[in-house]
């Protein structure tokens, strides 16, 4: 049966909240929040909201009205900080993390490209992440996401069975390499990794996270126990044992078929609309498609667990 045929099954259906209103994107994943102002919201409305994270992987709420301070607030309802490995934050908001591409800024290459989950290469890698948006291109600079719970559920029993218990390599080694290769110098967390062209020792941090950690490829949620593909197309680079053309013939697939439309949303953004995902349960992809306008973001990212 093709997946096309067999969308009814996804049930990216909302839960009947009492607080808040939620309006599935796709048949896939994704959702919009309404009825919530996040700089003001009860512990009522806020569990409902996490619970809708949960279901549907990637939420967003529209017209959020957040500075520094009310979008770190926010943020810590869900847990303590993650470790980010970009950036130092903003003056006087260190876990508010600018993601900025100015409108005269041509580069070949933008934070987020290439399908990824935010920092695996992390031996806790951030569970949430968190991006607001005040300065949106009338057109592009979307942001999208798969569901990799639900391409794992896609898997024949004979291919879940081979995955099984393997370790995936993730590490920072190819997007450093892109971001060195094709980014521009600059403050943000792209121009710091091109900053280091040509250095003759690289920093403990970024030799640490070129060799990486091994996680499982398949890992279950810590609070639903929802199992998915932990494996993406920018930090998985092999798998534990495997020579290297073993390993990429079956990192190709895994991420195309996660990525495969079916199992996708798209956000157009607006300025103050505030965006979340589970970094356990899907994978994302931000596109350079603005050159001449002006994007700006700000991400905070919260802990996660070793994956297990
Ligand atoms: C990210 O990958 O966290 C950033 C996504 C975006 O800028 O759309």
């Amino acid at each position: 049966m093709t997946v096309s045929a067999i969308h009814a099954q996804f049930g990216n259906t909302p839960r009947n909240y009492q607080h808040i209103t939620v309006i599935p994107l796709t048949a896939a994943m994704g959702a919009e929040i309404r009825n919530v102002d996040a700089s003001n919201i009860t512990d009522a409305a806020f569990s409902e909201v996490e619970d809708a994270l949960f279901r549907h992987k990637m939420i967003y709420l529209r017209d959020q009205t957040l500075d520094g301070a009310k979008l770190e607030a926010f943020s810590a309802r869900f847990g303590d900080f993650a470790e980010d490995a970009y950036t130092d934050g903003v003056d006087g908001y260190r876990n508010v993390q600018p993601i900025i591409k100015e409108a005269d800024e041509k580069t070949g290459w933008v934070f987020g490209s290439g399908w990824h989950t935010d920092s695996p290469f992390l031996a806790r890698p951030p569970a949430i992440s968190i991006l607001y948006g005040v300065d949106i291109p009338p057109v592009g600079g979307d942001t999208v996401w798969a569901n990799s719970a639900l391409a794992y559920q896609f898997l024949s029993p004979a291919m879940r069975n081979l995955l099984s218990g393997l370790k995936v390599h993730m590490s920072i080694r190819d997007v450093f390499a892109s971001a060195q290769m094709k980014g521009k110098p600059g403050s943000g967390p792209v121009g710091k990794l091109v900053a280091l062209r040509g250095a003759a020792n690289l920093p403990p941090d970024i030799l640490r996270n070129i060799e990486g950690v091994f996680h499982p490829l398949v890992r279950t949620h810590p609070v639903t126990g929802e199992q998915c593909l932990y494996v993406d197309g920018s930090y998985a680079i092999g798998f534990e044992g495997f020579e290297e053309e073993e390993a990429a013939p079956l990192l190709k697939f895994l991420t195309a078929h996660i990525t495969q439309q079916s199992f996708t949303c798209r956000l157009r953004w607006r300025p103050k609309t505030l965006a979340l995902w589970d970094n356990r349960l899907c994978i994302h992809q931000a596109f350079n498609d603005y050159d001449g306008r002006r994007r700006e973001m700000y991400r905070t990212t919260i802990a996660g667990e070793a994956p297990q």
